[in-house]
């Protein structure tokens, strides 16, 4: 199994550059088996979870073709199955959009239930109401979701919570269904306005994303188009954070700092320095930073997805902080792994209150879950000594060439595989 070897206590410094956002890469490549024609679509995110959607692709038919790094062509015309299943489409979140984009095309959809972090229960109701709403008839079986449709049928659909996964879920059925249809309570994420953008381009007709109601007016058929992809708030806060916990100094470019503003605001909340410009922002971190309270809430609120990166922050920042998760039931496993690295947490229902310590210490830790495994790689990084972390599928599931960025700023840390005792051993050697 691969491992993180990190040996701590470099501030970070330089500059780094954010790759496409992973979370409306998902839906976007989904979405574009919904043409009849070839779709292109650039600023891809090298990451676990979208190669194992684009094999889902390529299994059910579509013809996938990638034509450099970050680059990909899809072809969904040729699309001769309905039905996705296997070990990896299991494991991963976004799987669910398979069932709104064949649904919408072809009325049909048999795809296994979605997996993703264990962060909570994670229901998919408000998926299932909307495709029902639309007109199709939905039942679980044998592990599976299984979705068909006569007609689809515009609708007016009120979302119980801004779901991100069912919003862009019923926006791509709707975008091929007969009619109206208005998402009311949607969720209003950056990768929401991407994925109604990118449908868009297609020739979809999606208007007021991003807002408290979406309005769609289906479309018979979409054709090819040329998109790229918006760049990773989540990756980019996880720097802006990384930087901060190391007393660093780091220019952290091609982002959208308008995106980034529930971040910047915490962090200047706790003394670090962020300038905005066009394109880029610049975080630097030159004493210990104070305490904040932070709560987790939908767009435009504190992303959930940077809660164990910001609790991680606030561990070694100076006096009690409060942290409220709002959005996921168990999203704080990885603080009994921050506690073995030193750290001071109270954990009360959906509160973690932490008292900051003045240093972290290296440790063998696990990551949890992908977001929980960034913030103990933060954590390695600003610890004093050798931390090694495993599991880092995790983390290969959403962050793209994480160590190589990282290294690039100066961080030592290397890949390491943990059934070989020998490379642990090298890599103690040579950082000394
Ligand atoms: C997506 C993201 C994930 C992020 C989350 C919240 C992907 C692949 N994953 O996950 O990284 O942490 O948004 O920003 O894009 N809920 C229901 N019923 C439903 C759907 C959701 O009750 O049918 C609840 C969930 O339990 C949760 C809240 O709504 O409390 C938000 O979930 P949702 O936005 O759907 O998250 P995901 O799409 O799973």
């Amino acid at each position: 199994m691969k491992q993180y070897m990190i040996k701590g206590g470099q501030p970070l410094r330089g500059e780094v550059q954010i790759g496409g956002a992973k979370n409306a890469a998902l839906g976007i490549i989904v979405a574009a088996i919904m043409a009849d024609e070839p779709v292109v679509i650039d600023n891809l995110p090298q990451v676990d979870d979208v190669k194992v959607l684009l094999d889902a692709l390529d299994g059910i038919g579509a013809k996938v073709e990638h034509l450099d790094e970050n680059t990909v062509r899809i072809d969904g015309s040729t699309v001769s199955d309905v039905i996705v299943d296997d070990e990896y489409i299991r494991k991963i979140r976004g799987s669910y959009y398979l069932v709104g984009a064949l649904l919408g095309k072809y009325k049909k959809a048999v795809v296994a239930l979605p997996g993703g972090c264990q962060i909570g229960s994670r229901p998919i109701d408000q998926h299932i109401k909307g495709f029902e709403q639309l007109g199709a008839k939905v039942t679980i079986h044998n592990g599976m979701i299984d979705a068909i449709a006569e007609n689809l049928e515009g609708s007016h659909i009120y979302l119980d919570c801004p779901s991100v996964g069912a919003t862009i879920n019923i926006m791509m059925v709707a975008a091929l269904s007969n009619g109206k249809t208005i998402i009311e309570n949607p969720a209003k994420e950056p990768h929401i306005v991407d994925v109604a953008n990118f449908l868009n381009s297609m020739g979809a007709n999606i208007k007021g994303a991003g807002t408290d109601a979406i309005r769609i007016r289906g479309v018979e058929k979409l054709h090819g188009s040329e998109y790229s992809i918006i760049p990773d708030q989540i990756e980019a806060g996880t720097f802006m954070l990384a930087a901060a916990a190391t007393g660093g100094d780091v220019y952290i470019k091609n982002v959208i700092p308008k995106h980034l503003e529930a971040i910047t605001a915490k962090l200047t909340e706790i003394g670090a320095k962020v300038r905005e410009y066009d394109d880029y922002v610049h975080v630097v971190a030159d004493k210990r930073l104070g305490y904040a309270n932070v709560k987790t809430m939908p767009y435009p609120g504190f992303p959930t997805d940077m809660q164990p990166q910001m609790t991680t922050l606030l561990a070694l920042s100076e006096g009690v902080s409060i942290v409220t998760e709002t959005i996921f039931e168990t999203r704080f496993k990885y603080i009994a792994e921050l506690r073995r690295m030193g750290a001071n947490f109270n954990v009360e229902g959906n509160a973690a209150i932490v008292t900051g310590v003045e240093k972290l210490t290296g440790a063998d830790v696990v990551a949890p879950d992908l977001r929980a495994g960034a913030a103990l790689v933060i954590a390695g990084l600003a610890a004093e000594g050798i931390t090694v972390i495993d599991q880092i599928h995790y983390i290969e599931r959403g962050y793209e060439k994480f160590d190589e960025k990282l290294r690039n700023l100066g961080a030592i840390i290397e890949v390491g595989d943990s059934d070989d005792e020998r490379e642990l051993q090298k890599f103690r050697f040579k950082v000394g």
